[in-house]
């Protein structure tokens, strides 16, 4: 082979995570050097949201089922009725199912239009709207279709917040505790010793926990964008948590927590030590109101699931498993040694509680 020509890809991009208070000082914000800002927002929210008449919004209704292509190709629509141009803003005010399709249609309209986020769920703060990664569903499979696209900003409005209901506030806590099993046993003792209701009355040790997670992911994000090392530690319960999404028709925190389960279980067997992690993460479960088991464990339904995730490399994954608490560590393993584990644990029955 002859080469012809050899440069460097610029790969770098920055976000910025920033708190805003009030709704004023957010509006302006994301208006500055922009010719329009078109907001894509959650419609369980938008009364708590004082629009002008001649703000551009477009909402959308928040849920898993909303990723979809259909979905997709409306929004992209309202985008190009709206005459949105290249110096044009999408905000999008929702949790992660929202701005993981919105963030997926700016990336592509107009090969890519800025972007900026503000969560209104605790795992969409902490979680997925750091990193850029976005995408929808596709023939009945989690985020087959999507980019990595960072977006401008991320506004941490505490105010939106206030409006989550527990049960999503728990969904959030999966991703929390997950970042204390693989990155900060500190966090998990701290999570031990409270639970859901303590921390959601203290709002000052919510917002330490906050401040906390988004410092690690977007630390792990910007070692590692594209996801070709470290952050791969961050998909820790989420391979097989995905699949229980899929099956089981759970919330993704609370499937991810599951995995986490799964994850902790199979850590033990597979690196022969019985360090309790299984006990310390069903109980850490428990605390945040998160299921600490399932019913039916169907080895092969996941293991199928499993087979379509894109992650795999070939006959291969990588799967994060726990070498001590808040000590990750990624193993490269065949889909046969995989599915050997799934049916250990279907027939050890690992994952009653
Ligand atoms: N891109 C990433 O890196 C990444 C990471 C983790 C998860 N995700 C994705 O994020 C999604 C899950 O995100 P989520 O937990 O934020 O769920 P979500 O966006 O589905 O929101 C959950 C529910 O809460 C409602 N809601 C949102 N904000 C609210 C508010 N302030 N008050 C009251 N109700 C509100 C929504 O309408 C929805 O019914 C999944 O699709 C998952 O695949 C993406």
């Amino acid at each position: 082979m002859k080469s012809i020509s050899h440069y460097q890809v610029f790969r770098e991009s920055t976000t910025n995570v920033a708190q805003v208070d009030s709704w004023k000082e957010l509006s302006a914000a994301v208006s500055e050097g922009y010719s329009k800002v078109i907001w894509v927002i959650d419609s369980k929210i938008r009364r708590h949201i004082p629009f002008n008449l001649t703000d551009r919004v477009i909402e959308l209704d928040g849920g898993d089922e909303g990723k979809s292509l259909e979905v997709f190709y409306w929004l992209v629509g309202q985008f190009s009725n709206q005459e949105l141009d290249r110096k044009g803003h999408v905000v999008t005010i929702g949790g992660g199912s929202v701005s993981d399709l919105a963030g997926f249609a700016a990336s592509v309209y107009l090969r890519g239009v800025s972007f900026s986020i503000v969560p209104s769920t605790l795992l969409s703060l902490i979680d997925a709207s750091i990193g850029g990664k976005n995408g929808i569903n596709f023939k009945q499979f989690k985020n087959q279709l999507g980019t990595i696209y960072q977006p401008k900003s991320i506004y941490y409005f505490p105010e939106i917040l206030n409006q989550l209901p527990p049960e999503e506030m728990a969904d959030g806590f999966a991703e929390i505790i997950k970042y204390g099993l693989i990155l900060d046993a500190g966090l998990f003792q701290e999570l031990s010793n409270q639970n859901l209701h303590e921390i959601m009355i203290d709002k000052a040790s919510l917002q330490k926990i906050i401040y906390r997670c988004i410092i690690h992911k977007s630390t792990i994000v910007k070692e590692d964008p594209f996801e070709e090392n470290k952050r791969r530690i961050l998909n820790f319960g989420h391979t097989v948590g995905h699949a229980i999404e899929s099956i089981y028709g759970l919330s993704h925190g609370k499937s991810v927590g599951l995995g986490m389960l799964f994850a902790a279980k199979m850590s033990e067997s597979y690196y022969h030590v019985n360090l309790g992690f299984t006990g310390q993460v069903q109980k850490v479960l428990g605390l945040y109101k998160l299921p600490t088991g399932l019913e039916s464990f169907s080895a092969m339904a996941i293991y199928e699931k499993i087979k379509a995730d894109k992650k795999r490399e070939g006959d291969a994954i990588f799967f994060i498993l726990l070498k001590e608490l808040g000590k990750a560590s990624i193993e490269k393993m065949s889909l046969d040694k995989l599915k050997e584990y799934l049916i250990k644990a279907e027939q050890e029955k690992w994952m009653l509680s």
